[in-house]
């Protein structure tokens, strides 16, 4: 059994990590946790072809993007890491998720979508500077968890629980509170 964490933010010790690293410390033994650092790949851009749609790994020259699709596809978890920026999910992260549409959903010949994933257990982690709770009213962190909800719900993920740390400008530290509430997430799975 192989949970995928992909750590969408481009700070390797950031606030993102570092929750991502208590999800993880939660995860029972029977688990074999793979880490991927985003921000690490070399992805080439989405050029929109539709050439994947309803199911055909992307036709771009292999990189980064399909090795981490493939992994994505065998994980029976995921893990998923994002910084709140512009009230959305990172760029990276998105741009692993725009090459790998049919990995998450197939599309019946009425162009009905289905999931492929259904009932793998999901987790989501987010921070963003933005404080309780304008994080939640102006849609920042808000925002940044619905985008990447999204994509889960269309692959037919089961979300376990999100973890949400507003207000890192005026305090980076992370709280013991939230710390062991990522490490009660992980056990979980
Ligand atoms: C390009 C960029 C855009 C950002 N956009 C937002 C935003 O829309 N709302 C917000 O509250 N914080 C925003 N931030 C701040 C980050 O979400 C915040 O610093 C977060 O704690 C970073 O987490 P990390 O240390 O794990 O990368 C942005 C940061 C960057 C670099």
């Amino acid at each position: 059994m192989r949970i995928l964490v992909l750590n969408g933010s481009p700070r390797k010790n950031g606030t993102v990590a570092n929750l991502l690293k208590s999800v993880v410390d939660g995860i029972p033994n029977k688990y074999e946790v793979e880490w991927i650092n985003v921000y690490e790949l070399k992805i080439e851009p989405c050029v929109a072809c539709m050439k994947c749609r309803p199911d055909q790994e992307c036709i771009l020259p292999q990189d980064d993007g399909h090795i981490v699709g493939r992994k994505i596809k065998e994980a029976d978890g995921l893990i998923i890491g994002t910084p709140t920026h512009w009230g959305n999910m990172s760029a990276q992260l998105k741009l692993l998720f725009d090459r790998n549409v049919p990995v998450i959903m197939g599309e019946k010949r009425n162009g009905m979508p289905y999931p492929r994933q259904k009932g793998k257990p999901a987790v989501i982690v987010t921070a963003c500077s933005a404080p309780w709770p304008l994080n939640f009213i102006a849609a920042e962190s808000r925002g940044a968890i619905r985008a990447v909800n999204h994509i889960l719900h269309y692959g037919g993920y089961r979300i376990l629980g999100k973890i949400v740390n507003p207000g890192t400008k005026s305090r980076p530290q992370i709280s013991k509170r939230l710390l062991k509430k990522s490490r009660t997430l992980g056990s979980k799975f």
